[in-house]
């Protein structure tokens, strides 16, 4: 069946594109756009579904087009402040921005429940062997959530570097807190020179970073360079094909005059919860490459990478195979879905 709503996707496109630069429509779109992707999360999850997810998503579509004519319709209201713009368009430096926004902003209890979804991960997936008694670092670390879940599966130490700076005082902070300072080292640099001795950790992760970069293959060279032989890596990168990518990445494209600011400021103004004002970010703001299995196990393996295997994020709501293949729609919905690959580095 084809993709109906892409054509109605491009309608809601024009529609934003065309509209005044106002601090007024700026609201409207993100008040119109995450209402769309959380309303298709209510398909997404659903896998019992009466009618193909494709039409279901084009209503969605639909309403979103009448919701934003609406607002259009009361553009009396508008006051004509001038919206700034973002700081840069250049992909990185709108990634620094927008995850540095994003991480920081944590309480204790909030950030506690976060660090156990990735102790769970790291269960579900039984890494134990790979992990306890290991020098571990996180390319790409945000506030360190994955660092803190190593430690707490018994790491030796862990190593987190990131670009956003506030992004990693948030992970030393938590560090100081915890008392755990002499095993964590945080620190700001880029995935592509992170400065640290070639051969000095068993277990590298990159959750969720590399298919935000500019340069995929200097990230992995750099990997390469600090994993030892016959080390592990976590490579989580995401997959293509399915409606959800579809709808991110239209909004990303009706959201790139609204800065990462505007966008947090308005759904925390909306009393949206904490994970979800992040989900959205994320998936309004950040652009992402989508790959497939073969294509990003082809490309690693040109680095000397092997022994894949498919991991999985452990819970109903992540892409994985296991909730793909329970659901009649779930090519439809997620495509490849969401690649975790386990790898090891056979060559140097
Ligand atoms: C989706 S977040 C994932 C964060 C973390 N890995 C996790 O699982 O929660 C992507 C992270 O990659 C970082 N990042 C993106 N490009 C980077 C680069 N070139 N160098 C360093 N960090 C980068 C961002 O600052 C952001 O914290």
């Amino acid at each position: 069946m084809e993709k109906i709503y892409m054509k109605n996707l491009d309608v809601l496109t024009n529609m934003m594109d065309e509209s005044k630069n106002t601090v007024y429509n700026a609201n409207a779109k993100v008040v119109v756009l995450s209402t769309m992707n959380m309303r298709y999360e209510n398909i997404a999850f659903n896998a019992d579904l009466k009618e193909h997810p494709y039409a279901l998503t084009n209503t969605i579509v639909l309403d979103a087009i009448k919701q934003f004519e609406i607002l259009q319709e009361i553009s009396f209201l508008d006051n004509n402040l001038e919206l700034s713009g973002c700081k840069s368009h250049y992909q990185e430096e709108k990634h620094e921005e927008l995850f540095n926004i994003i991480w920081d902003k944590y309480n204790e209890e909030e950030y506690s429940v976060y660090v156990k979804r990735y102790v769970d991960r790291i269960n579900f997936n039984k890494l134990d062997e790979l992990i306890i008694g290991k020098d571990c670092i996180d390319f790409g670390c945000g506030n360190g959530v994955f660092c803190f879940a190593m430690l707490e599966k018994g790491a030796n130490t862990v190593t987190g570097i990131d670009f956003g700076k506030d992004s990693i005082a948030f992970a030393n902070k938590y560090s100081d807190m915890k008392n755990i300072k002499d095993k964590t080292n945080f620190k700001a640099a880029t995935v592509y020179e992170t400065g640290y001795d070639s051969d000095k950790f068993d277990f590298l992760v990159q959750n969720g970073v590399f298919h935000h970069t500019d340069n995929e293959n200097l990230a992995i060279q750099e990997a390469k360079r600090v994993l030892k032989k016959d080390g592990w890596m976590w490579y989580y990168t995401d997959g293509e094909g399915g409606i959800s990518y579809d709808l991110w990445d239209a909004s990303v494209h009706m959201l790139k005059d609204v800065c990462a600011e505007f966008i947090s400021n308005t759904l925390e103004s909306m009393g949206i919860r904490r994970e979800k004002i992040v989900h959205i970010m994320d998936g309004m703001s950040a652009t992402y490459r989508h790959t497939s299995w073969d294509e990003i196990t082809t490309r690693l393996s040109k680095f000397g990478f092997g022994n894949f295997k498919r991991l999985s994020g452990g819970t109903d709501t992540d892409f994985d195979l296991d909730v793909i293949e329970k659901d009649p729609y779930g090519r439809e919905k997620f495509g490849e879905g969401d690649l975790r690959v386990l790898c090891q580095l056979l060559e140097k």
